[in-house]
């Protein structure tokens, strides 16, 4: 298969269309979602993972545009959500709400009681108090809820510090030592059945060696729990696998099937996973277009139109997106393969946006080819994490996101205009105090 992203010559593709065309159609900044990569990643995940016939539950918080979700839920994909507010999403998407987990250590009552009463398959439950809550809002509403328990497997997963979980000082899930004596608890708790265990041990995790470690506490504990009269039917892995942001540095999703597949065998459980990063990441680019270059002191700026605000991950965790432009000059190269190595034609550029804050860069002394006013910018690796945590600051317009498939561009959220923004505050200026 073509790479969804690839380059034709000097002008870079999403599938059968140019860029520069979508940019031209829909403004920048711009994201693009490729569907083949999309379906494809979901696809791999399944092939991986076959022999047990998992439950891919998409994590809804990597990327939760309606049009996204709906593909997933017209591919199989069931969903792990994190808040009433994505149910709604995966709702209004169509998606299977029997094949959906709620996870987050607060879950208001009201919360639990809208998922309840939507039919979740489990609620992935993070502490104690938790566990009081939807037990007593399930009695009330005289029903059963189906619980996992949330276990911390005290697991290194060698990742960003932000994006570490599965700690045991981590504010997520319960202490591994703990477990037991909590599901002790939970035998006296009538409105609950535990049907799962669930562990997510971070984000971007590119060693399987801490999965395998996971699992393998996993299965242990699926054991004792199951002996106090769990019936314990679903291990659920949680998400985390890491993709190639520079290139390489991503493990193949069958390296990972090849510790899990035993362990959870071993288990007698099915499978569930809550993947979002590996699904969305690499099917998602940023489109800019340049502004201005400026130098300043022995620095080059390159000042282009998106900003922290549309892709924050770089202020945020110092994270690197490849980025090339979307028309190559003459004699460079498509993107190299190593940003790190010397490659010819290029200066070292810092890529910023318009935003009044020294942490707006999503890229520092990067090497770039001269560019000019209103060239195109392509931000790889864009797909998770990116629209999702885009904000207002600078009241600046959310960009648009557009789903290619094929020569066929939709837009699948419209950019913001400047009254989505002001609306919710024209009341300032109506109410005298
Ligand atoms: N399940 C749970 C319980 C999670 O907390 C997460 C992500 C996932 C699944 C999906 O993980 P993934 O497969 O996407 O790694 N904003 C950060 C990432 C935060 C991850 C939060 N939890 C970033 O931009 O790198």
């Amino acid at each position: 298969m073509t790479e969804p992203f690839h380059y034709r010559g000097p002008n870079l593709y999403c599938e059968e269309l140019p860029a520069a065309e979508l940019a031209a159609r829909f403004g920048t900044p711009l994201y693009v979602y490729s569907t083949a990569a999309l379906t494809g990643q979901l696809k791999a995940l399944h092939e991986a993972f076959a022999e047990l016939e998992p439950l891919v539950c998409y994590s809804v918080k990597a990327n939760s545009n309606l049009g996204i979700l709906k593909l997933m839920a017209d591919q199989g994909s069931g969903f792990d959500i994190v808040s009433v507010g994505e149910l709604h999403r995966v709702r209004a998407a169509g998606g299977r709400l029997d094949q959906t987990v709620f996870a987050g250590v607060g879950k208001t009552d009201d919360e639990i009681r809208a998922a309840l009463e939507a039919g979740v398959l489990m609620f992935n439950v993070e502490s104690e108090a938790e566990l009081e809550a939807i037990d007593a809002v399930a009695r009330a509403l005289g029903r059963l809820a189906p619980i996992a328990l949330r276990v911390n497997p005290d697991v290194d997963p060698k990742t960003h510090r932000y994006i570490t979980t599965g700690k045991k000082q981590s504010k997520f899930g319960m202490d591994i030592e703990r477990a037991e004596r909590v599901a002790r608890t939970v035998l006296a708790m009538p409105g609950l059945e535990m049907i799962g265990l669930h562990m997510h041990i971070g984000s971007q995790i590119t060693s399987v060696e801490p999965y395998g470690d996971a699992v393998a506490k996993g299965v242990d504990l699926i054991a004792r729990l199951r002996a106090m009269g769990h019936p314990i039917a679903w291990f659920n892995i949680g998400g985390g696998f890491g993709i190639a942001y520079r290139g390489g540095e991503a493990r193949p999703i069958s390296d990972f099937a090849r510790v899990i597949v035993p362990a959870v065998r071993e288990s007698g459980c099915r499978l569930a996973m809550e993947p979002g990063r590996v699904i969305v990441g690499n099917a998602g680019i940023l489109l800019s277009r340049v502004i201005f270059t400026k130098t300043s002191g022995d620095k080059a700026f390159l000042i282009q139109d998106a900003a922290m605000n549309d892709l924050i991950r770089p202020a945020l965790y110092e994270s690197f997106h490849r980025i090339w432009p979307v028309r190559v000059p003459d004699g460079l190269p498509a993107p190299p393969a190593d940003f790190e190595a010397a490659i010819p034609g290029t200066t070292p550029q810092d890529v910023v946006g318009p935003v009044c804050e020294t942490g707006d860069f999503l890229a520092k002394d990067r090497p770039l080819p001269p560019l000019k006013r209103g060239d195109l910018l392509a931000i790889f690796s864009a797909g998770a994490y990116g629209m999702v945590m885009a904000s207002n600051y600078n009241t600046r317009p959310r960009p648009a996101e557009v789903l290619v498939a094929g020569r066929n561009a939709r837009l699948v959220r419209r950019r913001e205009t400047y009254e989505d923004l002001l609306g919710p505050e024209r009341v300032a200026l109506e109410t005298t105090v």
